[in-house]
């Protein structure tokens, strides 16, 4: 961990209202291990000896291609299709891309996205697992940017998440993690508000959903007394899975 991992870490603990911190040696054990990534011979195994009717990410890739399906394409510079391995064991799902996501054509990398890593890290390290952002999948709703940053409308939602279906049937991860109100109604059809849906199990066929706070909420200095739920929340979300 470099000195500004440190810094990073003792600020989002200060942040969730944690006033000491201890230094325990040795670190923690991971309470299951994590898979490790298969050799490149498994994976060919795997695929030749595997009857999975799955569709493949790139596949879906393939299908998107210089998508014009709605009105969003007009302002786009990158579709963000999503990021992380198609063996992720969670999903998180986000509204649309903002403007860094746009020009990088990756998903979560701006301001929301740091603290979402960070979350994502931060919480792991904490419960002894060896998680990093790149071991779990993160994509959004609607894949191009809505001008301003603006909610996307409802027909560009139902043009687009077809795709983020595919992408989850694809994956089938253990959980998917619902970013605030925009991916819970996508994937749960409700519509209740967020503060009532959080920090509880939901289902997407079959695949259980835990409902949290979008980061771009919690970045608002007045909503930072919420990262603590989030971070509970975030914490379910990794007992489930890794036990
Ligand atoms: N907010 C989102 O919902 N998605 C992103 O990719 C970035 C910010």
């Amino acid at each position: 961990m470099t000195p500004e991992d440190l810094r990073q870490y003792l600020r989002f603990y200060r942040d969730l209202g944690f006033e000491e911190v201890y230094h325990r040696e040795p670190p923690p054990q991971p309470v299951v291990a994590l898979p490790d990534q298969p050799s490149a011979s498994t994976d060919l195994f795997s695929d030749l000896m595997s009857n999975d009717p799955r569709e493949t990410l790139e596949q879906i890739v393939a299908d998107l291609g210089a998508c014009t399906r709605c009105r969003l394409h007009q302002g786009r510079t990158h579709i963000v299709f999503g990021v992380g391995s198609q063996k992720a064991k969670i999903v998180f799902v986000g509204e649309g891309p903002g403007a860094d996501e746009d020009a990088q054509g990756i998903p979560f990398v701006g301001r929301a996205g740091q603290l979402l890593t960070q979350m994502i890290e931060n919480t792991a390290t904490r419960e002894g697992l060896p998680l990093k952002r790149p071991d779990v999948y993160i994509c959004n709703v609607v894949k191009c940017r809505p001008p301003e940053n603006r909610t996307p409308e409802k027909d560009e939602m139902e043009t687009c998440s077809p795709f983020l279906f595919r992408q989850l049937e694809a994956i089938r991860p253990k959980a998917i993690v619902a970013l605030g109100g925009v991916a819970t109604k996508a994937l749960l059809g409700a519509s209740t508000g967020i503060m009532q849906l959080r920090g509880k199990w939901h289902d997407w066929r079959g695949i259980p959903v835990m409902a949290t706070y979008h980061p771009a909420f919690l970045l608002r200095g007045y909503n930072a007394a919420y990262k603590r739920e989030a971070w509970e929340d975030l914490k379910k979300v990794l007992h489930y899975v890794y036990g």
